[in-house]
């Protein structure tokens, strides 16, 4: 069962931002999660949102801003004013951290949004991870099935996961296609059928488990992984679990 660090430790710094992902790395984090977007100029960042507004001090769409718009903004302070240097970081700068800190683990690279909205996102992620042997393995997920469809046509050997959202068809559409390999759904979603879960025929990662009560009856159910905010808590969580 893996901790997965999502967003980073986005619960103590600022979400997918380099101290973020730093402090997983610290943690000892057994997977750190991210989310891709693409700006104007066609370079990937690393945010969760499509808008600027929640996570920074601008406002606006990715898709409308050029990488210098993005690298002006302050993606800290809305954390914490300790952070008001921190940037939003490329997806190539979040790689060199990795690889400067030798980073061993699991790096889950989720697609927020689809083709239309980021024409060719699949292809320029997969360029930069496949240029390169890194220390860590990576993975890819996403909620839209015809990005998932695009990335396993690129990288056939690539893992790939499902993000589940409130479908009720997201299962079936994962054991439908036998290159997905996990499912990750909401926590409340895995406690509701925990009948099944302990014997489910892919891989299950819940998110997003942030305490102990939670994570010991994730682990009573056999999940493979959960996505928490607090990776150094979770850590210890589970080696008391
Ligand atoms: O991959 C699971 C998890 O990252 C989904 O949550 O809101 O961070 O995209 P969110
Ligand atoms: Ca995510």
């Amino acid at each position: 069962m893996k901790i997965f660090a999502h967003r980073g430790a986005s619960g103590t710094g600022p979400e997918n931002t380099l101290p973020s992902f730093a402090e997983a790395i610290r943690a000892g984090a057994e997977g750190i999660e991210l989310d891709v977007q693409l700006t104007k100029d066609n370079e990937i960042v690393v945010m969760h949102d499509e808008q600027v507004n929640r996570t920074t001090n601008g406002k606006g769409a990715i898709k409308d801003k050029t990488l210098a718009d993005m690298k002006a903004l302050n993606a800290g302070s809305w954390f914490d004013d300790k952070y008001e240097s921190t940037k939003v970081p490329t997806l190539k700068e979040v790689t060199d951290l990795l690889v400067a800190r030798n980073y061993r683990g699991i790096v889950e690279i989720e697609f927020k949004t689809n083709v239309e909205q980021y024409p060719e996102i699949e292809e320029k992620v997969s360029n930069l991870m496949t240029s390169q042997d890194w220390p860590f393995t990576y993975w890819y997920c996403s909620l839209n099935v015809d990005t998932l469809e695009r990335i396993h046509k690129l990288e056939p050997k690539a893992r790939i996961d499902l993000v589940m959202g409130d479908s009720e068809e997201a299962p079936t559409m994962a054991l439908d296609r036998s290159y997905i390999k996990g499912i990750h759904p909401r926590i409340d979603w895995a406690l509701d059928h925990d009948a099944e879960v302990p014997n489910y025929p892919i891989d299950v990662r819940p998110w997003t488990v942030n305490d102990e009560e939670t994570l010991a009856k994730v682990m009573e159910l056999r999940v493979a992984g959960v996505f928490t905010d607090y990776p150094e808590k979770m850590l210890a969580a589970k080696r008391r679990n």
